[in-house]
């Protein structure tokens, strides 16, 4: 950790749904706060009616539209986004608040920290992965110079709010992507929660509330994401090479490659067969898993190499001794890896 960092406070979890932050916005500490509510088209369109009825503070809030998703996260929006605060007169007592994907989140939170050297913002995610995973950790980002999220800060915010009835509006693959980070989240670190989450279906407000607070615990062990946080990036290595090489969403690249990381996990680690099984099953259930020929998978070595790569060559990955038992930086070679992507979706590794 850099020196003079202090320890990084989360903000609240306001997970009583709108009524929790309207009573939060009651409190003296906002009295005469001015606020602007950032959104996107979707957010604008199926969450701003609710937030603007359900929390009385906020009915004359001033908002701003972004592009849709990924196209957010720029320093051009960002800098619009700046200026049009500026010409409204913002000063250092306004606050922002987020309302949207985990896009919209991540700049707004990079928007808050800069403006004035930083104001308060508050998140109200309204996607199922941003509810558990992407409003939840202080990280803010936006994409620049080419790489995805390579300009941030940890920035926590005032608070976020988890109004689990803005998910009646994504579809079901926008839910898949949400389920699969939740089952990731789980995965590494609570086997009655991670057996649940494969059980339930589709994951309800009792189910979003736990995976938020989990990956909270995960992060106030490791607020910088420094070791133990990085537990998180289960099935990430082989999910970004996945994402990029097929164009799949995030959420499911992830789910595809956790299946990478099981198998492995089975071949190196001792993780149970019918673990694997039972994952495979699920997942299978989701989405439709990508198939890898020896070609993909020789365009997507170099991508996982880009920024997992050990000094001896090998990756170094998450990989599972159990569920809830991970284990950090554990070498997998080319050939290891190769054989994982090729056979991850058969049934019985061991065969
Ligand atoms: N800061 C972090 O720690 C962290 C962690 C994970 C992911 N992220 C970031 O989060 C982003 C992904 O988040 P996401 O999956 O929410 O994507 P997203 O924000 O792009 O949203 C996905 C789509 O859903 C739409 N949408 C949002 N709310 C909706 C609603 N209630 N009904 C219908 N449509 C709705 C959005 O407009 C968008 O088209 C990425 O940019 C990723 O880098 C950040
Ligand atoms: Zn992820």
């Amino acid at each position: 950790m850099p020196v003079g960092w202090g320890v990084m406070k989360q903000g609240k979890l306001l997970t009583g749904g709108l009524a929790s932050l309207a009573r939060e916005l009651r409190g003296d500490e906002w009295r005469g706060t001015r606020y602007t509510i950032l959104v996107d088209e979707n957010s604008f369109n199926h969450c701003l009616p609710q937030l603007v009825a359900g929390v009385d503070a906020l009915e004359s809030a001033e908002f701003i539209e972004v592009p849709t998703g990924e196209e957010c996260k720029s320093l051009e929006v960002a800098a619009q986004v700046w200026q049009t605060l500026i010409e409204g007169g913002a000063d250092r007592s306004h606050a922002l608040v987020c309302l949207g994907g985990g896009a919209v989140c991540d700049l707004g939170g990079f928007v808050a920290a800069g403006y004035m050297r930083g104001i308060r913002h508050l998140l109200v995610p309204s996607t199922l992965l941003a509810m558990t995973d992407a409003a939840i950790g202080g990280k803010t980002a936006i994409d620049f110079g080419g790489v995805k999220n390579s300009v941030g800060h940890f920035y926590p915010p005032v608070a976020t709010v988890i109004e689990s009835a803005f998910c009646a509006s994504l579809d079901a693959r926008q839910l898949a992507c949400g389920e699969m980070e939740m089952v990731k989240t789980a995965a590494v670190c609570d086997p009655g929660l991670y057996d649940r989450l494969l059980r339930c279906g589709t994951p309800g407000h009792g189910e979003i509330v736990e995976v938020a607070r989990l990956k909270r615990r995960i992060v106030a062990a490791d607020p910088h994401d420094t070791d133990v946080r990085h537990i998180l990036n289960l099935g990430h290595t082989f999910g970004h090479a996945i994402e990029l090489h097929h164009g799949l969403e995030h959420g499911l690249a992830v789910g595809a490659g956790m299946l990478v990381a099981m198998y492995l996990s089975v071949r190196k680690c001792g993780l149970p067969v019918d673990v694997y099984n039972t994952y495979l099953q699920w997942v299978g259930g989701k989405m439709e898993l990508p198939r890898h020929s020896l070609r993909d998978i020789e365009a997507m070595l170099p991508l996982m190499h880009h920024d997992k790569k050990n000094h001896d060559g090998s990756l170094r990955c998450v990989l599972l001794r159990g569920i809830g038992e991970a284990m950090i930086d554990v070498n997998v070679d080319d050939n290891e890896v190769r054989d994982a992507m090729l056979n991850a979706s058969k049934p019985t590794p061991l065969n």
